[in-house]
């Protein structure tokens, strides 16, 4: 029996949803643990593309169990959205779905606050996904929020959003000149949606509780990347929730010890979208030829993704934020071609040298990468399926990247489809060290 945490170890669109689903076949239940329609997680299963934001992305798989943990925030109108682009390409939820009743909604005022405070200044903005993530989870930790299972009981629904209201409607209009919202009309809006998925909201921590007592694997999917991590990430340039895997515990109900194995999901070269400091950003050719040849654009947003080198100095303190027991390489075709290849092995800054990223916003700012030159390859790696088919250059690059951040390398994915990937060992059959 194994549970296996999957986490982003850059800042989010590392390929978490291509590995969720290509590591689903060997779980029953795969488990979104935190964030909410913000992540786009693609899966290209032959020439068909998926693109889930809230939903599992397990889904696509025949007799498994998909569960929307208490640490997600839902936005009724995305989740509804969402079932029907799945249900129009012949994709049923029913019965694989499960919501928890404790997850927190994202409602109509937590999208206005979000766009109304990055529309303040340019400057300042985090660049967020305008989603509401941050004003919901705002609202959970005030203990203002409303949970998914306040839906199955209408006064209290209603008196929530009431006394939301009162206050949400004061900041919008007084604060920010935006406008406000009808407490009938928002009411039976969500109403309306909630009929169509109240029959999946349930205590899905007692269900994972369960199918761990009965020996079941479970497959936790992480969304964003350990630096977009609220404590640990690059703040305040971060979203709003615990995507280290410590979250999957907070945001699923279940205890550390359930835990077997953390799989840390990288590009072979970095990304970012929105602001915040990218020490490794390649603001010239290479930056454009890597996000023209990645297909770096946002699966959200569409926003164009900044790109840069592989930094081991992030990946190394996503490692040890999660205690990886395995990384998983994506996008390596991606440097097809590309010679040399730069890594950069540690920071330095004001005569300092780092080998973790410095928690000071300034500090980080300051930070100059210090580089180590890798020698690329002339032979395709695209489709690759075999270790011993990569080039010789193309092994020692993710030998090194090994070495540079203490973490095995489980696989290798060389393309956007499903089966485009090189398995070395699998996560399922590794327990954490010590455990
Ligand atoms: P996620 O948010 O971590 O699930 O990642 P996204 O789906 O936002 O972005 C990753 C993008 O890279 C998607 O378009 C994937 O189809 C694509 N992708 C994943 N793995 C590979 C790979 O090994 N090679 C290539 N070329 N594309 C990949
Ligand atoms: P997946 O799961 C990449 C970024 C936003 C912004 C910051 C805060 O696909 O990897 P938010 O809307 O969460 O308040 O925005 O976080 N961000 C992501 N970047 N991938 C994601 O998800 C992201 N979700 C949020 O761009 O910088
Ligand atoms: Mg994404």
């Amino acid at each position: 029996m194994s549970d296996v945490v999957i986490v982003g170890a850059q800042w989010g669109d590392e390929g978490k949803g291509k590995i969720v689903d290509v590591y689903t076949e060997r779980a029953r239940i795969v488990a979104r643990y935190q964030g909410g329609h913000n992540a786009g997680h693609t899966v290209v299963v032959g020439d068909e593309t998926f693109i889930l934001h809230l939903i599992p992305s397990g889904i696509l798989h025949e007799g498994k169990i998909c569960v929307i943990g208490n640490g997600v925030v839902v936005a009724p109108d995305a989740l509804v959205r969402e079932m029907e682009t799945l249900a129009a390409r012949n994709i049923s939820v029913e019965g694989k779905l499960f919501i928890s009743d404790r997850a927190h909604l994202i409602m109509p005022y937590h999208v206005a606050l979000d766009l109304a405070r990055e529309g303040r200044s340019l400057e300042k903005a985090i660049g967020t996904t305008g989603r509401g993530i941050g004003p919901a989870y705002e609202d959970k930790a005030a203990r203002s929020g409303i949970r998914v299972g306040d839906l199955l009981n209408p006064d209290v629904f209603r008196e929530r959003l009431s006394d939301a209201l009162e206050f949400k409607n004061f900041i919008l209009k007084e604060y920010f000149g935006a406008e406000g919202f009808d407490e009938e009309e928002v009411y039976d809006s969500i109403m309306a949606l909630a009929e169509q998925f109240r029959h999946f909201i349930t205590d899905t921590g007692e269900l994972l509780q369960k199918a761990i007592h009965e020996g079941r694997n479970i497959l936790f999917e992480g969304a964003q990347g350990s630096h977009l991590d609220v404590d640990h990430g690059t703040y305040p340039y971060v979203t709003s929730s615990s995507t280290v895997a410590g979250g999957a515990c907070t945001g699923t109900g279940i205890g550390p010890r359930c835990i077997d194995a953390v799989v840390g999901i990288s590009k072979a070269y970095t990304t970012r979208v929105g602001s915040g400091p990218f020490p490794t950003e390649l603001s010239d050719e290479m930056g454009e030829r890597i996000r023209n040849i990645g297909g770096e654009y946002g699966a959200t947003t569409g926003r164009p993704r900044r790109c840069g080198w592989f930094d081991a100095v992030v990946v190394r303190q996503s490692a040890r934020l999660s205690t990886m027991t395995g990384l998983v390489i994506t996008k390596l075709d991606v440097l097809d071609g590309i010679d040399p290849i730069r890594i950069c092995v540690g920071y330095e800054c004001g005569g300092r040298r780092f080998d973790l990223v410095p928690s000071g916003l300034r500090e980080l700012e300051g930070c100059l990468p210090v580089y180590e030159d890798h020698p690329g390859w002339s032979r395709p790696t695209a489709g690759c399926r075999e270790w011993d088919d990569l080039p010789r250059e193309a092994r020692s690059y993710i030998r090194r990247i090994e070495d540079l951040t203490g973490v095995r390398v489980a696989a290798v994915s060389t393309g956007q489809e499903r089966s485009e990937h090189i398995e070395l060992f699998d996560p399922f059959q590794v327990v954490i060290p010590g455990k």
